[in-house]
């Protein structure tokens, strides 16, 4: 049973300055919620019942935001609003949930992983990339179903233009069905040139407790980052099984400037 699940937050950020210089950016605001919201929600509804956040020293507020009782209790007796009623419980029922670790060097998502190592108990966990908001279709709840079904690893996966393939993690797919394939291999951000499919990584996993011995001794690979990607190349290259899911759902990639700015005008017209 899959109930725990990993949320890297303590990235920098950059691709969405001047932003981010001041204000994290999992807590910036698509359509009226912070865009952690989306994400704890999806893993809530999927069935996952422990969520630990991977922050930074310099992210503190992230840990404020669900530690902000005194304010919130304060002002709910002053005011007697409603509203804050509904909002503080949900913070509160989050609260309940998490735990924070941190990552206060920016080494990467395969570092920032390894820091839960200690805290992970069952053989597989879930892994959220706050950046990807898939809306309208609970895509973690459908990895789950697949990793029942195959017992093996899962990924989401959707199909990007050619010329964007150095944005992502890309699959060497082998087709299982309309939705689904076998991962042969995947390459962290590929030139076009050396890209084996437009398949791209999208930030939702299901991934093996033994990733974790692969982690610490993973080389750091693309911009001098220790890549979860590269972990799970050499989980494959092991024989481990991996699925890559062609997930339904709207994808927000709110992790780019452009994104970001059409992400609260989507999910409006939702
Ligand atoms: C990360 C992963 C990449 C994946 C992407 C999905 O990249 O390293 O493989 O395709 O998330 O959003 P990042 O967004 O941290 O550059």
């Amino acid at each position: 049973m899959i109930k725990q699940a990993i949320i890297p937050l303590a990235g920098l950020g950059t691709r969405l300055l001047p932003l981010t210089s001041v204000l994290p950016k999992e807590l910036l605001p698509i359509n009226g919620r912070p865009g952690l919201e989306y994400i704890l929600d999806e893993c809530v509804k999927s069935g996952i019942k422990k969520i630990i956040l991977i922050i930074s020293s310099k992210k503190i507020s992230i840990k404020k935001y669900f530690y902000s009782d005194k304010f919130y209790k304060g002002l709910i007796k002053k005011k007697k609003d409603k509203r804050l009623k509904i909002e503080y419980s949900k913070i509160r029922k989050y609260k309940k949930m998490i735990r924070f670790v941190f990552q206060n060097s920016p080494k990467g998502t395969g570092d920032a992983v390894l820091k839960c190592k200690k805290y992970i108990n069952s053989n597989y966990f879930l892994m959220l990339m706050p950046d990807d908001l898939i809306m309208n279709n609970n895509c973690s709840k459908s990895l789950i179903k697949l990793h029942k079904k195959f017992n093996a690893s899962v990924i989401a996966s959707k199909k990007v233009d050619k010329k964007d393939v150095s944005r992502w993690g890309i699959f060497d797919p082998m087709k299982i069905d309309k939705k689904n394939f076998i991962i042969k291999d995947v390459i962290e951000k590929p030139s076009m040139r050396s890209a084996p499919s437009n398949f791209a990584v999208i930030g939702r996993y299901i991934l093996p407790k033994t990733i974790f011995k692969i982690l610490a001794k993973q080389k750091p690979g693309k911009n001098g980052e220790i890549h979860i990607t590269d972990s799970i190349r050499t989980l494959i290259q092991k024989k481990n099984k991996f699925i890559g899911h062609n997930f339904a759902g709207k994808y927000l990639d709110c992790g780019s400037m452009s994104g970001y700015i059409k992400s609260s005008l989507k999910i409006s017209k939702l």
